[in-house]
């Protein structure tokens, strides 16, 4: 089972109502985005430095908050480019973004909040430097639409490595969840 990103992008444009004019005052706001993107970036990994579970994983392997740091600067300031005006290429990228993290045994618990940081630390740098409420909302949006990629990713990988490694239909573990789900309270 692969996702048809771009088709999921569009979805997720309309579901948020991410609009042209979304889209017009993030590449009118590019070079304040890279500008910030490192302090972001230092915002971010401070945060998750503070929970033990996940500093154990930014910090799990030699380099890793290196990298770490590069591709949160990299991907922030994406949001306000749009790579190729957030069409298939930026849609993929969103989606290799995710599948990464559920390689790395990385749960929704850990994302949802992380990137409920980002957009208060972006909040509070946006009111500091006098920047509009419509770039707020932009922003917001896309956050959002970055943080349903990834977790669409989860359940994505997840079942199609269950499908891949047990040979079930997809209809058969629809019906197990189902009937599982059920005898839950
Ligand atoms: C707003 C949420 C997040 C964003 C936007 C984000 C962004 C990214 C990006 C862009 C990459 C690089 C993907 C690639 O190599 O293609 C990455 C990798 C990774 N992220 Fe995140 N991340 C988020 C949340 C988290 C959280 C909460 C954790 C840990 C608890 C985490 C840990 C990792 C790890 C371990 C990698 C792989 C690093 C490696 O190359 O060794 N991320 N993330």
């Amino acid at each position: 089972m692969t996702m048809d990103t771009l088709a999921f992008m569009t979805t997720m444009e309309n579901r948020f109502s991410f609009s042209a004019e979304d889209k017009s005052i993030l590449q009118a706001n590019a070079a304040w985005g890279a500008e910030i993107a490192a302090e972001m970036a230092e915002h971010f990994y401070g945060y998750l430095g503070c929970d033990t579970e996940m500093n154990a994983i930014i910090n799990a392997s030699e380099g890793r908050i290196q990298r770490l740091t590069d591709t949160f600067i990299k991907w922030f300031a994406e949001m306000f480019t749009g790579i190729d005006d957030w069409g298939a290429v930026y849609a993929h990228r969103r989606w290799q973004i995710g599948v990464v993290h559920v390689k790395v045994g990385i749960q929704p618990q850990h994302i949802v909040p992380a990137m409920s940081t980002v957009i208060h630390e972006v909040a509070k740098k946006l009111k500091a430097e006098g920047k509009s409420e419509e770039l707020k909302d932009a922003l917001g949006r896309i956050c959002m639409i970055d943080l349903a990629f990834i977790e669409q990713s989860y359940v994505d990988v997840s079942t199609s490595a269950v499908l891949k490694e047990t040979g079930w239909s997809s209809a058969l573990l629809k019906r197990l969840i189902s009937t599982g789900a059920a005898s839950i309270n």
